[in-house]
């Protein structure tokens, strides 16, 4: 019953009627599907229009304009928490164009993406703020206790250490706990590793991912459980940990598509990057609160607001905590200069964590409680010698994982 006309058919259509050329001759029959390549032959064979199964030109135009409409609400969103844009950073235009895409979708489906939140007037510090002073070292350090680490977590962290540890006494430790166990078994049989086989013990996993990489596993999988009875009323860990998964995927993907060793690594850093911050929400909700509504109303990141108010930034409690916990594998410093890359004594594999924060704050896949973010490093990504089409793939990639790695970390 639908006429489409020529410029409006797709692949995929199905044929309604037979399809004649103008000068009678038959060319396609009823119930044909259309292919991209027939397409461009009807307009070659002066072909107008088709009658196709459940389609009309003037639906077909409705649904444009409704693209269209929610492209435009996409673009304005993204505009209004986005940095401004540099008109010759093709690899942030790429970002800009792939978060418009999924914004527009996410409006159009009527699941639209989280209001930016406004404040209009400057907001007020806590009182007795400015006779206070903060140290991160003591604010980390007090906190160690109150976060305490399971038995596994040393038990994974003496084995890693050792200089005679073995993959099977590796796997002995995950093993003991059969929780541990079935989260890694779950995480290295998700679009994470993409194997085409079902991985079924962890002496295989173990075998196949590295007995290394495996650890950094084990231990993201324990630190995660450490922060589990946060209450809510400091801090949404559910947001939160979206973010760090977010942030662990990306540099993860972005560490591999530039070959990087022991992607893991990169993982576990992204997962803890902004870990600081949870104690800087439990240890000084006031302050806490004074810097992220300084941010929203000054359009700020959160770690600059922050650096106002304690002097610090989230990154300087994150190490404290990190050397404490003897986090190995350089991991304290990748996530120290997250917000730093550029600095003399950052590491330079530092700005993997940086990017893939840039990416998902872009893309708000939860929060660590920044709305605004920096642009991401323009130098730091011509060094790592990232183009367009990394960005592209890393964040198609990305999002399956993430979505599959919260299940699997976030169920109880
Ligand atoms: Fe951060
Ligand atoms: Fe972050």
């Amino acid at each position: 019953m639908g006429r489409v006309s020529v410029n409006n058919l797709r692949e995929g259509m199905v044929l309604e009627e037979d399809l004649h050329a103008p000068n009678g001759r038959f060319i396609l029959g009823k119930g044909a599907a259309l292919k991209d390549n027939y397409i461009k032959m009807f307009k070659i064979w002066g072909i107008t229009g088709a009658d196709v199964e459940g389609e009309e030109d003037a639906e077909i135009a409705g649904r444009v304009a409704l693209e269209e409409e929610a492209l435009g609400t996409a673009r304005s969103y993204v505009d209004s928490f986005f940095p401004p844009e540099d008109p010759d950073d093709a690899c942030a235009a790429a970002v800009r164009a792939f978060c418009i895409r999924r914004f527009a979708e996410a409006f159009s489906s009527g699941a639209p993406p989280a209001l930016i939140p406004q404040i209009g007037s400057l907001p007020r510090p806590p009182e007795g703020h400015f006779s206070r002073s903060f140290s991160s070292y003591a604010m980390a350090k007090n906190e160690i206790r109150l976060f305490s680490f399971p038995d596994i977590y040393f038990k994974i962290q003496e084995v890693i250490s050792s200089p005679v540890s073995s993959a099977t006494s590796i796997a002995k430790v995950v093993g003991n706990d059969p929780n541990l166990a079935a989260r890694i078994l779950r995480l290295v049989n998700s679009s994470f590793y993409g194997f085409p086989n079902p991985i079924q013990s962890i002496p295989r996993a173990i075998a196949i991912i590295g007995s290394n990489e495996l650890s950094s596993l084990a231990l993201a999988v324990s630190t995660m459980k450490v922060f589990k009875n946060v209450p809510p009323e400091f801090v949404d860990m559910k947001s939160f940990w979206r973010h760090s998964i977010a942030c662990g995927v990306f540099s993860r993907l972005l560490a591999y598509a530039k070959k990087r060793r022991s992607e893991e690594r990169f993982f576990l850093a992204g997962l803890l990057h902004d870990l600081g911050r949870i104690i800087l929400y439990t240890k000084t909700p006031r302050e806490m609160t004074y810097a992220l509504e300084l941010s929203v109303f000054e359009k700020a990141p959160l770690w600059r607001t922050e650096r106002r108010v304690f002097g610090f930034d989230h990154t300087a409690v994150g190490k404290v905590l990190m050397e404490e916990w003897r986090i190995p594998g350089g991991i304290g410093q990748l996530c120290e200069y997250h917000h730093s890359p550029e600095s003399e004594d950052a590491p330079e594999e530092a700005a993997y964590v940086h990017i893939a924060d840039y990416l998902a704050n872009a893309l708000r896949i939860g929060s660590s409680g920044s709305v605004y973010f920096s642009r991401m490093d323009r130098g730091i990504v011509e060094a790592l010698e990232l183009d367009k089409g990394d960005f592209e793939a890393v964040l198609a990639q990305g999002e399956r994982q993430i979505r599959e790695i919260m299940n699997i970390f976030l169920i109880s």
